[in-house]
């Protein structure tokens, strides 16, 4: 560290004050010590190739193809997915796989192909392996959907871990989706993107990147087919994707490519071949079904660092109740922890928790928690000393426990690829139980320790168990969230066997649905935060991780009224429906923003009620089939090229389609509309789609549309379930499914399925059962009848 690091570490403590500074100063310089002792210095690398090939040795969906330095496994198993790992890497051991992975196909075969190279053919999908090493995926028709150069290694001369990197080619017409959180996107444009989860330190806006939650996971869409791409390695490493382009008539088309570049890890990967909803059904069979969330957590939410008390959170709440506003959940954020420590409440400004929690709860409110990994290094603690019993805590090469700085103060992190660690830390959950707690929020996760250079991160030194394996941070980094979501969703599974967990965690990674969901993090109040704050929860969704949603009016500052009813209206239709903001942000409830915004965020609010049932539906229907609640508008026609490319509006489930506004001044905008028939719900006017329409966008509502045919559950205004029945087009059909939760627990919801279809002039809606189609048991509204 030299004069000049000191200084700018000594700015960057702005007002947390000179000695809070220097405790930075010192972990940030034990952290670069510990990684330049704890590191093997990488001195001469050899490069290698695969060379050519030698032999092929099949076996159960596949085999194994030798060649001259390296060989390659593939698998093609039972559910369509294949496997494919170099030197010898199988799809075990992975921290993304629920299980052990998918069966073998038995009737996948390896032949010989042309040229001395080998395929496997298989149902869905043919894997082609060239003589050098090059992959081809290919659809059964015979089309190269990527094609995998051979790869390249990049080995110390002295030994240890290779470098490796992957060069892909995809079609010309192909778009990028994916690689988790990205505030850029949903389509990602070309440049390269880095797989290191990382706090950026400050609200984070489009072009901020990487951020909290990184993956590599790549859903690819083109018109030959969608696949879905998985490197399952953890390490650190970077994503370079450039979009190929279709020469126009020449016939010279320029191919899209990616390239994968990593520090380390096994080079190994899952490809699953098919439409949107078929490649997201395999990644959910493989990686774990998306946890349903509790019907409450798919309310509103109000949340905001710096409540300061209990009267605080009385008073707000007594604020939604006293203008008739639905709420159901506040949620309590460091501040109210005695000193900031995990696991403790201050009890001078939230005395008796429990009791406050309890008269939430009478008015259908629960209370969430946010839970940060850091411990508080303070003998007496218990928290503190349970886990030094335990031997919880990250330690370095010298055997010292790893101590960094985070909100309490010097802090030390469990090391939660440990299952003895995780299992202690479960169990901390039944202090929050306790409390009153239903819900839990994890936050600093990355894991963020506070400097004032380099990466605000344990250093990559750090020693990690593993299961039992033994590495470092460099491979632990970017699962230690997942890892601790584990710990949080098992602990909790036996203490409250009987309620399905909820949590949703700031960082994360490939598998971490199967725990629950995630939010975007600290999104920039401004226009453009609120559009990152979309593109984030689509291409999450697009990852597997259904469940997220933005901090409504961004994360500091004060937006203005006319964006934060813009953030509160676009919110009101995503999963996790949020209001927070930060310590030193304005205020964020509905009613600070003058009584126009408050009228309209009722009319949101009311709506989100309404709509509660589809909501219930939809998560069912993810834990089911991989399916994200908010899914593109290309998903049911990802050849539809117009659409691939459209980030403003998004489908919510089947049967619906939203368009927020994301810029100031508007009260029209265009949407683009996938092909059907589509009504405004609100004037009932109906659109055909494919193409361009303009649509109604007053400051009192964003444009909603509804299929044409959709049966969609809502909550009649007596709090019973009624279906609402779009009108099939002319001629056609529709329906849609129910799925009625079963209580908070894990009882099997009953799941519902409606037909819609003209009879002469009417519309008629049926129960399609197993004894054929009956009249509906709930009260059926059919709109959408007058439009001509
Ligand atoms: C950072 C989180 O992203 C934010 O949501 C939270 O309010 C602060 N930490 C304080 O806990």
């Amino acid at each position: 560290m030299d004069g000049r690091d000191l200084v700018r570490s000594v700015k960057a403590v702005g007002s947390g004050g000179a000695a809070q500074g220097l405790r930075r100063v010192r972990a940030a310089w034990r952290r670069r010590r510990a990684d330049a002792a704890g590191l093997p210095r990488r001195g001469a690398e050899r490069a290698r190739v695969p060379g050519t090939v030698q032999e092929a040795l099949p076996g159960p969906g596949g085999g194994v193809v030798r060649f001259a330095r390296s060989e390659l496994r593939i698998t093609v198993t039972v559910n369509g997915a294949v496997f494919w790992g170099w030197d010898g890497a199988g799809p075990e051991p992975s921290y993304a796989l629920a299980g052990s992975g998918p069966e073998p196909d038995p009737r996948a075969v390896l032949e010989p192909d042309k040229d001395g190279g080998w395929r496997v053919v298989a149902k869905r999908v043919t894997v082609v392996v060239s003589r050098h090493g090059a992959v081809e995926v290919r659809t059964p028709g015979g089309v190269t959907l990527r094609r995998d150069l051979p790869p390249r290694w990049w080995e110390p001369a002295d030994g240890g871990g290779a470098r490796w990197m992957q060069r892909s080619e995809v079609a010309p017409d192909a778009r990028f989706f994916g690689l988790g959180g990205r505030a850029t996107g949903p389509r990602l444009a070309d440049g390269t993107y880095r797989l290191w989860n990382t706090d950026p330190g400050r609200p984070f806006a489009p072009g901020d990147d990487p951020l909290y939650l990184t993956m590599p996971v790549q859903m690819v869409v083109a018109d030959a087919s969608t696949h879905l791409v998985f490197h399952d390695t953890s390490w650190d490493g970077t994503v370079t994707l450039r979009e190929g382009e279709e020469g126009a008539g020449s016939g010279h088309d320029r191919a899209g490519s990616c390239e994968l570049r990593m520090d380390g890890g096994p080079l190994r990967c899952w490809v699953m071949v098919g439409t949107p909803a078929r490649v997201l059904r395999v990644w959910a069979s493989l990686t774990g079904s998306p946890a349903v969330p509790p019907a409450w957590a798919l309310g509103h939410h109000h949340a905001r660092w710096g409540f300061g008390s209990a009267q605080e959170v009385r008073r707000i709440v007594a604020g939604y109740r006293e203008r008739g506003l639905p709420l159901d959940a506040v949620h309590l954020d460091i501040d109210h922890y005695e000193g900031h420590r995990v696991f403790t409440v201050d009890r001078d400004r939230f005395p008796e928790l429990p009791v406050l929690a309890e008269e939430l709860r009478r008015d259908g409110i629960r209370l969430v928690s946010i839970v940060d990994p850091a411990v508080k290094v303070e003998p007496g603690n218990a928290v503190y000393d349970s886990g030094c019993a335990e031997d919880a805590f990250v330690r370095d090469a010298s055997g010292r426990v790893v101590e960094g700085v985070v909100w309490p103060g010097e802090a030390v992190y469990p090391d939660f690829t440990h299952a003895r660690v995780r299992q202690w830390w479960g169990g901390h959950y039944a202090e929050r139980l306790a409390q009153g707690f239903a819900g839990f929020w994890h936050d600093m996760n990355e894991p963020v320790s506070f400097t004032a250079f380099g990466e605000n991160t344990l250093p990559r030194s750090a020693l990690h168990a593993l299961e039992g394996r033994g590495g470092d941070h460099r491979e632990a980094h970017n699962v230690y969230a997942l890892c601790m979501a584990q710990a949080a969703y098992e602990g909790l599974r036996a203490l409250a066997p009987r309620e399905r967990p909820f949590l949703f965690s700031r960082s994360g990674w490939a598998g971490m649905q199967r725990y629950g969901g995630t939010w975007s993090g600290d999104v920039a109040t401004g226009w453009s935060g609120l559009r990152a704050s979309l593109s984030l929860v689509m291409g999450l969704g697009l990852c597997g991780v259904p469940y997220s949603g933005p901090d409504v009016g961004g994360f500091d500052g004060s937006p203005s009224p006319e964006l934060y009813l813009r953030w509160f209206q676009l919110a009101s239709y995503l999963p996790l429906f949020r209001t927070h903001a930060s310590l030193r942000a304005g205020r964020r409830e509905p009613w600070e923003f003058g009584d126009d915004v408050l009228e309209h965020a009722r009319v949101a609010l009311t709506q989100r009620r309404r709509l509660l049932p589809y909501f219930v539906t939809l998560a069912h229907l993810a834990r089911r089939t991989g399916a994200p609640y908010v899914r593109p508008l290309w998903w049911g026609t990802p050849e539809d090229r117009a659409l691939r490319d459209c980030g403003d509006a998004f489908l919510l489930g089947d049967g619906l389609l939203v368009a927020p506004v994301l810029d100031p001044g508007v009260d029209r905008r265009t949407v683009r509309l996938p092909r059907g028939r589509w009504y405004d719900t609100v004037t009932e006017k109906a659109y055909q789609g494919p193409g361009r329409v303009v649509v109604d966008a007053p400051l009192s509502r964003i444009p909603v549309l509804a299929r044409a045919g959709a049966v969609l559950p809502v909550r009649g205004e007596g709090g019973g379930l009624e279906l609402e029945a779009w009108a099939p087009a002319p001629g056609r059909s529709g329906g849609g499914l129910v799925v009625r939760d079963a209580g908070d627990g894990w009882g099997e919801p009953e799941v519902e399925r409606y037909v819609s279809r003209w009879k002469g002039r009417r519309v008629v809606v049926r129960r399609d059962g197993d004894e054929g189609r009956s009249e509906p048991v709930h009260p059926v509204r059919v709109r959408g009848l007058g439009s001509g």
